[in-house]
């Protein structure tokens, strides 16, 4: 009897946290709901693609699709298929104007496919990242981020081609043992769980803080051949520490809204630096360094290039790419002193 734990009775969904959020941003002023419904269209598509991915093996979606995209990648029937939920839920919100894919060559804009009124927000996405792990059923994701049309614009390419510090709003949804949305408005980073029984994200990660110091280091090391001087010098200054510090364990998914979630919780730094083969690194810049950038830098961690912050590189094109090191302070510190070298 004394064990009796009743059953919770205030449960944070999504849309009551991003409501409140709105109302604190509007600060007093009118909110008028329109980030509400666009996020509420934004985690209908996470639910979708959840479900999609979970049933991947017993409704023959694994496999490619047998086209590429724009990066010259084999696309996977999950990545057009979750392509295709995202870019239809995100027209019809009738909240959005621009619309940049991973998986579309050119952006959207959403005036040219929507008779009536468009919205006042950009949405920059990494429909399903992961790709290469989806048929071995290991975490994927879908990655976002947000930026407001600029004033007078009614949505054109120059609204996201910006830094990623304009953006209003980052995230992504992890499709793991559960289904994690992650997300900020620029005020901090919280976590929500989808309770598959009612069908809500569930605030259970309020406010995430990275620890300012790891023990876990997650890069491709298949690629050391290609690696520039700093970063193997400072690979080998976490492997072969000066006693009593102890090396980092390494960990690598090879998705990057896996290692990113990890480094989120627990620590540490996630790197995808640029190399000899890989002249600009590998991620792309708006759909996957700056919401990841901008939610490292909200839990309290930094994102840099190396030579940069982050946020602070201007896209010129929306698929371009750039390095970025990610994760908590001082490990993000330590890196960034073998660059100053
Ligand atoms: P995507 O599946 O959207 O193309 O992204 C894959 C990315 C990212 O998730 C991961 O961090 C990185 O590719 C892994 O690349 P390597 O295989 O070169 O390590
Ligand atoms: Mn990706
Ligand atoms: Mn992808």
């Amino acid at each position: 009897m004394g064990d009796f734990q009743p059953p919770q009775t205030d449960i944070i969904t999504l849309s009551r946290h991003v409501l409140n959020e709105g109302f604190k941003m509007a600060n007093q002023k009118q909110v008028t709901g329109e980030f509400t419904l666009l996020l509420n269209s934004l985690q209908t598509t996470c639910k979708v693609i959840e479900d999609l991915v979970r049933k991947a093996r017993l409704n023959n979606m694994t496999g490619v699709a047998g086209a590429q995209n724009v990066q010259g990648e084999d696309q996977k029937k999950l990545d057009v298929i979750s392509n295709e939920v995202m870019v239809n839920a995100l027209v019809a919100s009738g909240q959005s104007a621009v619309l940049v894919s991973e998986e579309e060559e050119e952006a959207i804009i959403v005036s040219d496919r929507r008779a009536a009124e468009t919205g006042k927000y950009c949405l920059v996405f990494d429909p399903l990242d992961g790709s290469s792990n989806i048929d071995a059923g290991v975490n994927v994701g879908t990655i976002f981020g947000i930026y407001q049309v600029q004033p007078g614009s009614s949505g054109s390419i120059k609204d996201v081609l910006r830094p990623g510090r304009e953006m209003v709003a980052a995230g992504y949804c992890m499709y793991g043992s559960s289904a994690n949305i992650v997300l900020s408005t620029g005020t901090g980073v919280d976590g929500f769980t989808l309770d598959n029984s009612i069908g809500e994200f569930i605030l259970t990660h309020p406010k995430i803080q990275i620890p300012p110091r790891g023990q876990i280091y997650s890069i491709n090391e298949g690629n050391a051949m290609y690696y520039h001087p700093p970063i193997t010098k400072y690979l080998d200054s976490i492997k072969f520490p000066e006693p009593p510090k102890k090396p980092y364990s390494a960990r690598y998914i090879g998705s990057m809204v896996a290692d990113v979630h990890r480094t989120l919780l627990y620590g540490g730094i996630f790197c995808y630096p640029a190399d000899k083969k890989s002249t600009k690194g590998k991620l792309r810049m708006l759909y996957e360094a700056f919401p990841m950038a901008f939610l490292a830098e909200q839990a309290g961690g930094l994102a840099t290039t190396g030579e940069k912050r982050v946020l602070d590189v201007v896209p010129t094109t929306i698929h371009e790419r750039c390095p970025i090191f990610l994760g908590s302070r001082e490990d993000v510190q330590d890196l960034l002193s073998f660059f100053k070298e």
